[in-house]
């Protein structure tokens, strides 16, 4: 099965160095494929959205407002405009604006409700801190993460999570085969239960994913794509992560 890749670009890029990497990108037919997206800064929204206008590869943002009707909101970004602006995805509870943003549950709810309402699909971060999971206790974490937003999941035709322990995030730690199976597991019964049977359940995982661990972890069944920071920077390490995911 052809695995879902979306890059996170984080807080980064400029105007020249985004149209250089996409150059690149874009000429690795890998790349271009359907399930590939970038997740750029809302900033550059425009000039990536443009860019890729007849491409495959998909648009993403990396966070929403909480709010969806137009108003007197300075420095927000409505769901509604996400849209307008030709996203396919939008990161919803990503652990840096968990950490950075204070997140709560509720806002983290009411993202997922405007993202599904402007048709885009949100792709939900959990994942579960070092102390949680030295303590035993990251299954729980992590359901309960999903049990934030579970009203927003319940019923939903395609819902896509990304799992991405806090403490393999730019940490070069990866999760090990074993670890990653057995929370994909866990979230998969979960996310059965909370969206339905017929629910089309997509499980990323994140983390320190490169060109040189990818293989291990797009061999693994419970794992349905790859959501990637710091290689989704480098062209050359981007195109084996594609090629990885179309084999
Ligand atoms: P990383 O980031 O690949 O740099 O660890 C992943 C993410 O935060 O989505």
């Amino acid at each position: 099965m052809v695995k879902l890749v979306i890059g996170n670009w984080k807080m980064h890029g400029r105007q020249a160095s985004n149209s250089a990497l996409l150059d690149e990108l874009l000429a690795a037919p890998c790349c271009d494929a359907v399930n590939v997206a970038v997740a750029v800064p809302s900033a550059y929204l425009g000039q990536i959205g443009v860019r890729l206008a007849g491409h495959r590869m998909g648009l993403a943002a990396q966070d929403v407002s909480r709010f969806a009707e137009d108003g007197a909101f300075t420095g927000e970004v409505s769901a509604a405009m996400l849209a307008d602006m030709g996203c396919r995805y939008v990161l919803v509870g990503h652990s840096e604006r968990r950490q950075y943003f204070a997140e709560s549950a509720e806002v983290l709810a009411a993202k997922m409700h405007h993202v599904y309402a402007s048709e885009m699909l949100p792709v939900y971060c959990v994942g579960e801190t070092l102390a949680e999971r030295e303590s035993g206790r990251y299954v729980a974490a992590v359901l309960k993460q999903l049990d934030d937003v579970a009203v927003e999941l319940a019923g939903r035709e395609q819902v896509i999570v990304a799992y991405e322990p806090v403490w393999a995030i730019g940490t070069g730690l990866v999760a090990s085969p074993a670890q990653v199976a057995e929370m994909h597991e866990k979230l998969r019964a979960a996310l059965v239960h909370i969206a339905g049977a017929s629910c089309n359940i997509s499980l990323l995982y994140g983390g320190s994913v490169k060109a040189d661990n990818v293989d291990e972890i797009f061999a693994l069944p419970q794992v349905d794509g790859a959501l990637v920071g710091g290689a989704s920077l480098n062209a050359s390490q981007c195109r084996k992560i594609c090629l990885a995911a179309s084999n």
